[in-house]
C-alpha cells in the first residue's frame, strides 16, 4: 500500500523555513494534514554533519509520511545527503528544493536558480532518485524564474524521476506577492502524468475548494494561513466534506496554543519561550481584546513560567469578534 493516498485530495503542509519546526507541524498533525514536509534543510549542512540540521531531521511519530526538503545542486554534496538521509528511518519522501527566492540560496545555484539551469536540476533529481532507498522522490517548483516556461519545467521534473511535483503558482520574481497564476497550474496538470499539489495563497476552506475544482490538482499544499491558524487543514476537510465545525472555539485554541508552546519548550529548552514570541504574535490576531498590548508583552517576557501564565490568561478570554 504507497504511503501517499492520491485518491482523494491531498492536503500537505508547506515548508515554511522558520515555522513548520517540529513542535508546529506536531500540532497541524492533529488536526488531520496528509503529508508535512521539513523545514529546507542545506544538503551541504547535513553533508557536513551539523549538529543543528540534524536535530530538523526530527519528526513526530504520527508525521507518517514525511517528507525531507534539501537544497543544493553540487551532485556531491547532494548524493552525501541523501546518503545520510537513507540511515535514518521515518523518512518517506526526498523533495527538491526548486523555489526558494533568498539571495544566498539563490547566488548558490540553489532553491529558483535551478530554474535556470534545467540540465542541472534535471541532474539533481535523478541524482536523487538514484541514490534515495526512500519510497518517493518530489520536487518543489515554481512557474519560472523571470518568466513562466512551467510546462517545460513540470514535464522535466516527470521525465527524471519525480513521483509527484508542489507548484507554487508564481515566478521567482513574482516572490510572495505576484497574483498566483492558478491557469497555469491547471496546465501543469493537464501535461503530465504524476500528481500535483497546488500552492499559493490558499488561505481559507473556500479557497482550498476553488482551487481544487479549478486546476484538478491531486492536492493543495499550504503554508501561511495555517500559521495563526494550525487547525485549517480540519476546518478545510470539513468544508469540502460537508463534515463537522466551520470554526473553532476558543476553549480549543488555547489548549493548542499551550500544547504547542510546551512542545517548543520540550524541543528547544528555555530557549523555545523566546521563540514561541511570532507564533504569540499570529495566535493573537484573531479577534481578541488587547492583542497589541499582549503582543508587546510577551515582547518582553523572557521566563517560560511568566509566558506560559501570560499566555494562557490571554486566551482564557472570549472572541470580541
Ligand atoms: C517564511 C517563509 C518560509 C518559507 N520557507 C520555505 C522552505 O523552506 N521551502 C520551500 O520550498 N518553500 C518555502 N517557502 C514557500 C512556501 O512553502 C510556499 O510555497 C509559499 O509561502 C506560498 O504558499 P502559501 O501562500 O500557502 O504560504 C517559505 C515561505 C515563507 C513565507
Amino acid at each position: 500500500m504507497p504511503t501517499l493516498d492520491f485518491s482523494k485530495p491531498l492536503f500537505s503542509l508547506a515548508p515554511l523555513a522558520g515555522f513548520t519546526d517540529l513542535p508546529f507541524r506536531s500540532v497541524v498533525k492533529k488536526f488531520g494534514v496528509d503529508l508535512t514536509v521539513s523545514e529546507m534543510i542545506s544538503s551541504n549542512a547535513l553533508a557536513f554533519k551539523s549538529k543543528k540540521t540534524f536535530k530538523m531531521l526530527e519528526k513526530n511519530p504520527l508525521e507518517i509520511p514525511y517528507s525531507i526538503q534539501i537544497a543544493g545542486s553540487d551532485q556531491t554534496i547532494i548524493q552525501q545527503a541523501v546518503e545520510l538521509l537513507n540511515e535514518r528511518d521515518g523518512i518517506d519522501i526526498i523533495d527538491l528544493n526548486c523555489g526558494c527566492p533568498a539571495p544566498k540560496v539563490v547566488n548558490n545555484l540553489q532553491g529558483s536558480s535551478l530554474l535556470t539551469d534545467l540540465p542541472k536540476m534535471a541532474q539533481t533529481i535523478r541524482t536523487i532518485k538514484e541514490y534515495s532507498n526512500k519510497e518517493y522522490t518530489s520536487v518543489k517548483m515554481r512557474l519560472g524564474f523571470n518568466e513562466k516556461n512551467h510546462i517545460e519545467i513540470a514535464k522535466l521534473c516527470e521525465d527524471n524521476g519525480a513521483d509527484y511535483i508542489a507548484v507554487h503558482g508564481r515566478t521567482k520574481a513574482g516572490k510572495y506577492k505576484a497574483e498566483v497564476d492558478y491557469d497555469a497550474i491547471k496546465e501543469i496538470v493537464e501535461a503530465v502524468n504524476i500528481p500535483v499539489l497546488a500552492n499559493g495563497d490558499i488561505d481559507s476552506p473556500q479557497k482550498a475548494k476553488w482551487v481544487l475544482e479549478h486546476t484538478g490538482a491531486s492536492g493543495v499544499m499550504v503554508g501561511r494561513a495555517v500559521v495563526g491558524r494550525p487547525w485549517m487543514f480540519q476546518l478545510m476537510k470539513n468544508y469540502i466534506y460537508g463534515t463537522g465545525a466551520s470554526e473553532v472555539t476558543p476553549e480549543l485554541v488555547k489548549e493548542v496554543v499551550l500544547e504547542h508552546f510546551d512542545q517548543m519548550v520540550a524541543h528547544y529548552g528555555n530557549h523555545g519561550a523566546i521563540i514561541f514570541r511570532k507564533h504569540l504574535h499570529t495566535y493573537s490576531k484573531a479577534g481578541y481584546e488587547g492583542a497589541s498590548k499582549f503582543r508587546d508583552l510577551v515582547n518582553r517576557v523572557e521566563s517560560v513560567a511568566e509566558m506560559r501564565e501570560v499566555t494562557s490568561q490571554f486566551f482564557s478570554q472570549e472572541y470580541i469578534v
